[in-house]
């Protein structure tokens, strides 16, 4: 079984990839949490695997909160292979660490670590218009998302990601992610057309819809830009400079 989290598509599209190569399931963290679902058989000579963004150098909030929960019911004493896949636009940091850091309170750890370079949907910094761009990351990224695939399915050992970071930047940069999660930095521009797309796609139920538009009704969110990039009229910014580095959506999934 594969567990992702994904906001614009990228972990969700490199998810279903795997699975397809490794004929298993693949589960949304988000169903888990909105079913309160964290337990899960796990059958004989079963992967486990994990698919997710990177944040901030480390795991979104909400990647957290489900691996803190989650009860993985074993059929034997051996644990199965356990792999982790970070999309990412620069470098995957720690994330790997953070997952095994989970996985080691319940006696596991992860046997294989990959990542997948994709475009970077944190938009206040990077620029997103340049669609030939986004086409050749993406285009590129086929060949990582089949490597991963075919070391999973031969349940390779080892930390396979090319961008690496050591744990001091992470320690340095990863604490920003909580200031930065903030709601107050998001403003609605007056091309809402109150079709509450927002409020109902959120995975932190942090936006409600009040007179046609979206308020956010929590002090902080899973940041994870979801709301601002599948906008039908980009009508959400965070901060001063999203508004020049345009919307992204991967374009082979639906989010
Ligand atoms: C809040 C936020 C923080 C991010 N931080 C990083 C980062 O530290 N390093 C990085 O390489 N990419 C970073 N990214 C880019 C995403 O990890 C990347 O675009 C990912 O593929 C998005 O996945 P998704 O489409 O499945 O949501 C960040 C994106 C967001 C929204
Ligand atoms: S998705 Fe965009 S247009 Fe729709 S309610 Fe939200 S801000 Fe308004
Ligand atoms: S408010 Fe927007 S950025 Fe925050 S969790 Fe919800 S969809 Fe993601």
């Amino acid at each position: 079984m594969i567990f992702y989290f994904s906001a614009t598509g990228n972990s969700k599209y490199v998810a279903l990839r795997i699975a397809e190569e490794t004929k298993e399931k693949s589960i949304a963290i988000t169903d888990c949490i909105k079913n309160k679902q964290f337990t899960f058989e796990v059958k004989d000579k079963e992967k486990i695997g994990f698919v997710t963004p990177t944040y901030f150098l480390g795991l979104p909030s909400i990647v957290c909160e489900f691996l803190d929960k989650l009860e993985l019911r074993m059929p034997d004493l051996h644990q199965p292979y356990i792999y982790y896949v970070a999309t990412f636009g620069t470098t995957t940091g720690q994330t790997g660490h953070m997952v095994n850091e989970f996985l080691k309170k319940r006696g596991l750890s992860l046997n294989g670590r990959f990542g997948v370079q994709m475009p970077d949907t944190w938009t206040p910094i990077f620029d997103l218009t340049n669609k030939e761009k986004i086409a050749r990351i993406n285009h590129e990224a086929e060949k990582q998302i089949g490597e991963a695939a075919e070391k999973i399915k031969l349940e390779s050992v080892g930390d396979f990601r090319r961008r690496k970071l050591p744990m001091v930047a992470v320690k340095l940069y990863h604490p920003q992610y909580e200031k930065q999660r903030q709601t107050k930095y998001f403003m609605v521009e007056d091309s809402c057309i109150g079709c509450g797309l927002c409020a109902k796609k959120c995975p932190a139920a942090a936006i409600e819809m009040q007179e046609d538009r979206p308020v956010w009704i929590k002090e902080k969110c899973v940041l994870c830009l979801g709301c601002l990039h599948r906008c039908p009229t980009f009508a959400i910014q965070y901060g001063k400079k999203t508004k020049n580095h345009g919307q992204y959506v991967n374009p082979n999934v639906k989010v």
